[in-house]
């Protein structure tokens, strides 16, 4: 009793290859990693979102003038909520903010030469 064709089966395959191979590209190491905005974006929802959601980087009398002012911030906040961060997850919130709300000019060490 054969209910399945080969091709079917081939099909079923086909699918679970595509998701693994999409998973093996999704844990690759960026190439020369420049901070990662989407981890940054996690690390701060998970850690900062509760006290201030946008407003407080989009008020017009926001306190951070230049990207190492708002990186300056993020350590603080960080230190303020019991340094859990390493250099390159402060990098990562920091670029993500800066992406985000910011765009001051970013330093090529945080997000890389690539940025077209
Ligand atoms: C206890 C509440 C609280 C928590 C937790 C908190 N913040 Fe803040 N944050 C504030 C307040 C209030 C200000 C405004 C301070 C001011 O302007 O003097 C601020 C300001 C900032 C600014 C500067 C905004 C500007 O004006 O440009 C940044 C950047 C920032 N926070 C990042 C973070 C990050 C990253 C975290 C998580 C590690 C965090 N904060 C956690 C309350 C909080």
């Amino acid at each position: 009793m054969l209910r399945w064709g080969w091709g079917r089966i081939a099909a079923r395959f086909a699918g679970w290859i595509a998701i693994g191979l999409g998973l093996l590209a999704c844990g690759m190491p960026a190439i020369a990693a420049p901070a990662d905005a989407a981890r940054g974006r996690a690390l701060y929802e998970t850690r900062c979102g509760g006290c201030h959601e946008r407003s407080v980087h989009a008020r017009g009398a926001r306190s951070a003038k230049s990207f190492a002012q708002v990186r300056a911030w993020v350590a603080h906040w960080d230190r303020q909520t019991g340094s859990l961060w390493r250099d390159d997850e402060i990098d990562a919130v920091t670029r993500y903010l800066n992406d985000r709300y910011y765009r001051f000019p970013c330093p090529d060490e945080v997000c890389g030469t690539d940025r077209g």
